[in-house]
């Protein structure tokens, strides 16, 4: 095939993207990885159970089996693929929450990335008139999902930092926008000696607060505005996916308040991707966007994490990969 027929195809492709994430959220919505579940099923039958068109549905997942979304075993029968596990809504790790989020309450504003482009403006705010955690605090549906697919897409996140991760010498850490509170339940599972402060905005923190298991009697919950202050106390503040939420400025500002929170041997952890600069590809740079799409936020490169914590008054110390996406970013207080 003539080479500019093959780059014809790759484009369009490439420029269909979004057609393959929308099949993935219509199967997801109507719950087909649930119904098969217990095994493979007649397009006939899962029709009926999931309330859909026989052939429009048949359609559906012929073309999702071709991307390995489910497989067409038998003509018109559909099993279960380890992709399409990820889909159950009982699934430990299940990214169905991840997948609601995404096409529900965040679609629409990548209709606007064109502004985001010209501006630097975050699109979500420009289409619905709020920053994207303002709509959380009045939405308590969204807030749940939110909260779920956080939790589903960084089950193994805590489990990794909790494993590479030394912490002998510290008491008491303090989780920032800690969220669902896997990370600081996990870490104290495996530290037995540790204690935690789960720290988010207060609606957050109270519907967490009764979801904790048996680590809860090791841990505090405060709720509050990290704009405002951290808790103090802690040895060791960690920021999972927080600073990729926010523009400098306002990533300057927490950190700064870390800084007053902590003792002068105090630790920070950042927990984030960190951006290659040869422009491999990588699900990094498209989650750059979609930050700068939904909240005015940005994935960094790591000289730009050295600058945003010398800012602060940190000074990166080292960076531990996690095995999974994200990496450790550690800082200590600069010295003066
Ligand atoms: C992307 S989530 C990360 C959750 C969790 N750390 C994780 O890695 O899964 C960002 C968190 O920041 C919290 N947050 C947003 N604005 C905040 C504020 N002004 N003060 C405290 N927490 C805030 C949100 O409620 C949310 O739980």
């Amino acid at each position: 095939m003539a080479k500019r027929s093959i780059y014809a195809r790759e484009l369009v492709n490439l420029m269909a993207g979004h057609w393959v994430a929308r099949a993935v959220y219509a199967a997801a919505r109507l719950g087909v990885a649930d119904l098969l579940e217990a095994g493979p099923q007649h397009v006939e039958v899962l029709a009926k159970k999931a309330n859909a068109h026989e052939g429009a549905l048949y359609r559906l997942l012929r073309a999702l089996a071709s991307v390995g979304v489910f497989t067409e075993t038998e003509p018109n029968t559909f099993s279960m693929t380890p992709k399409a596990e990820l889909l159950c809504s009982d699934h430990p790790n299940s990214l169905r929450p991840l997948v609601l989020l995404w096409n529900e309450l965040e679609y629409s504003a990548w209709d606007d990335i064109v502004h985001s482009i010209k501006t630097g403006e975050c699109a979500f705010e420009y289409r619905t008139g709020s920053p994207f955690f303002d709509v959380l605090e009045k939405d308590m549906e969204s807030a749940r999902i939110f909260r779920e697919a956080m939790a589903g897409a960084s089950r193994l996140i805590p489990l990794a930092i909790s494993e590479v991760y030394d912490f002998s010498g510290c008491n008491t850490i303090v989780d920032v926008g800690g969220s669902h509170g896997n990370l600081v339940s996990t870490i104290l599972s495996t530290h037995p000696d540790l204690k935690g402060v789960i720290f988010d905005l207060p609606n957050v923190v109270e519907s967490v607060k009764n979801k904790m298991g048996d680590e809860a009697s090791r841990c505090e919950f405060a709720g509050g505005d990290f704009f405002e202050s951290v808790p103090g106390g802690g040895d060791l503040y960690i920021l999972s996916r927080i600073i990729h939420d926010w523009d400098d400025e306002h990533s300057i500002k927490i950190l700064k308040n870390c800084r007053n929170a902590m003792g002068s041997d105090g630790k920070l952890l950042l927990v984030e991707i960190i951006i290659d600069t040869n422009n491999e590809s990588s699900f990094g740079n498209w989650l750059d966007l979609h930050m700068l799409v939904m909240q005015g936020g940005s994935e960094r490169t790591e000289a730009e994490y050295r600058r945003l914590l010398d800012a602060a008054g940190f000074e990166l110390t080292r960076i531990i990969p996690t095995g999974q996406w994200q990496n450790i970013i550690e800082a200590v207080p600069a010295s003066i």
